[in-house]
């Protein structure tokens, strides 16, 4: 029988080895609280690109990387198919764990490490990807490589985005060398797979081993500046003032109060503010936040951005103060691919593991690439559930029985393409 086909349940990837890598690479941007500070485009994210591009060289990959800084790393096949493309991102949150992503990347270089360790020869190629910027901390909106490749963004426009100091995407790009010559979306993939801590209490709570992941909610993005008048603090009394940041707290509490009024699903989160005069005796006539607003329906989004939009237009009214909303980034909500789904669900029976399905109240880079491949993700628990977090953990067990499906599933799709079944 051809070897490419036969049932690979005897290939067991390395989970010691898995976890040294974890622990290597989390030592480029280490926080003294144990996390990774390791924001996209930074000097850091090039060691850590550096360091993803020379392993994968080192297993004989042929390595590209895109105008938009994503690092594609192939392993040949049989066949010169589309490949079957799993990975994640190596960017972090300013206070980000060590599994964010990374685990996601590294667990796909660790398939590859396995399948050449066990000279396993594919049907199709095998593809591992390093996105950028999927975290959209330093430079908004998140996902913004995989966006430009599903064709949710253009190249353009995700260059022009800049960070908080005014620095472009497409500068910073250019200063870690990492602006490839390929066209991001130039390339097909016959599937991509993505494994990811859940990011949520769920599969810990509940005691599931792996999450089979049916799809992502819609994620919404705003971008508030409220102006009153900048006044001295000693002389200004509290009725002349027009003051933003007061008019920015009153926004902040609405927003919590109106998604806690749409339970269990809706999430609404203020992460960012600023008083731009930032002085301690001037009364801020400026203000800044950011908005993330997520919900499993586009309909209930609708609402609760009208119901936000109406919160903001009585305090501006009520404070004498302007308001200017911008919305940067809508992302409805997606399902995954139903065979990706199912080679999924049949990696983890095929495994022996516990799971369940699950909607990721995250938003991921296989959402992206959904819209131009067949996608699907894998969940394992973290640790009460938290993440964006420098305390964010997940076992050795449970990151190499992630992997463990990750290299099952990227099989069963193989084998499905071998056997001419797999339909997009
Ligand atoms: O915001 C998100 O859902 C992802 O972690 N970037
Ligand atoms: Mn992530
Ligand atoms: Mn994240």
């Amino acid at each position: 029988m051809n070897k490419t086909i036969a049932p690979s349940h005897n290939l067991a990837i390395s989970g010691e080895r898995l976890w040294d890598a974890l622990m290597e690479t989390a030592k480029i941007g280490a926080t003294p609280k144990g996390g990774i500070n390791r924001l996209t485009l930074t000097d850091l994210d090039r060691q850590v690109r550096d360091w993803f591009k020379t392993q994968a060289e080192k297993l004989g990959c042929t390595v590209a990387v895109d105008d938009m800084g994503a690092i594609y790393a192939r392993r040949r096949g049989q066949r010169d198919v589309p490949p079957i493309a799993l990975g994640s991102h190596l960017d972090t949150q300013p206070t980000g764990g060590k599994f964010d992503g990374t685990l996601g990347t590294l667990a796909a270089l660790e398939v590859l490490r396995t399948l050449e360790a066990a000279g396993y020869e594919t049907y199709a190629p095998i593809e591992i990807i390093n996105w950028t910027n999927e975290e959209g901390s330093r430079f908004a909106p998140a996902c913004i490589a995989s966006g430009v490749f599903g064709g949710m963004f253009e190249r353009d426009w995700a260059y022009a985005q800049t960070d908080r100091t005014g620095e472009t995407f497409g500068k910073a790009l250019e200063q870690i060398g990492y602006r490839g010559p390929e066209r991001c979306g130039a390339r097909k993939f016959s599937a991509f797979f993505e494994l990811h801590i859940e990011q949520g209490p769920i599969l810990e709570r509940e005691g599931f081993e792996i999450g089979v992941v049916k799809g992502a909610q819609g994620v919404r993005w705003f971008d508030v500046s409220l102006t009153g008048r900048d006044a001295h603090a000693g002389t200004t009394p509290m009725v002349a003032r027009r003051d933003a940041l007061v008019g920015a707290a009153r926004v902040v509490e609405a927003i919590d109060k109106i998604a806690r009024a749409h339970p269990p699903d809706a999430v609404a989160t203020v992460g960012v503010i600023e008083a731009i005069s930032n002085s301690r005796n001037v009364v801020p006539g400026e203000a800044y936040f950011s908005i993330d607003l997520r919900h499993p329906s586009n309909d209930t989004l609708d609402v609760l951005e009208n119901e936000i939009r109406a919160a903001i237009a009585g305090v501006v009214a009520e404070q004498k103060l302007d308001a200017k909303i911008t919305k940067i980034w809508e992302q409805a909500p997606t399902p995954f691919n139903p065979r990706c789904i199912e080679a999924v669900r049949k990696a983890a029976t095929l495994c022996g593991y516990s799971h369940r399905d699950i909607s990721s109240g995250a938003l991921h880079d296989a959402v992206y690439v959904a819209r131009v491949a067949p996608a699907g993700m894998i969940f394992v628990p973290c640790k009460d559930g938290i993440s964006h977090n420098e305390e964010e953990f997940s076992s050795q067990e449970q990151c190499a029985k992630g992997a463990q499906v990750l290299l099952q599933a990227v099989l069963d799709f193989d084998r499905q393409l071998a056997e001419g079944t797999a339909r997009s």
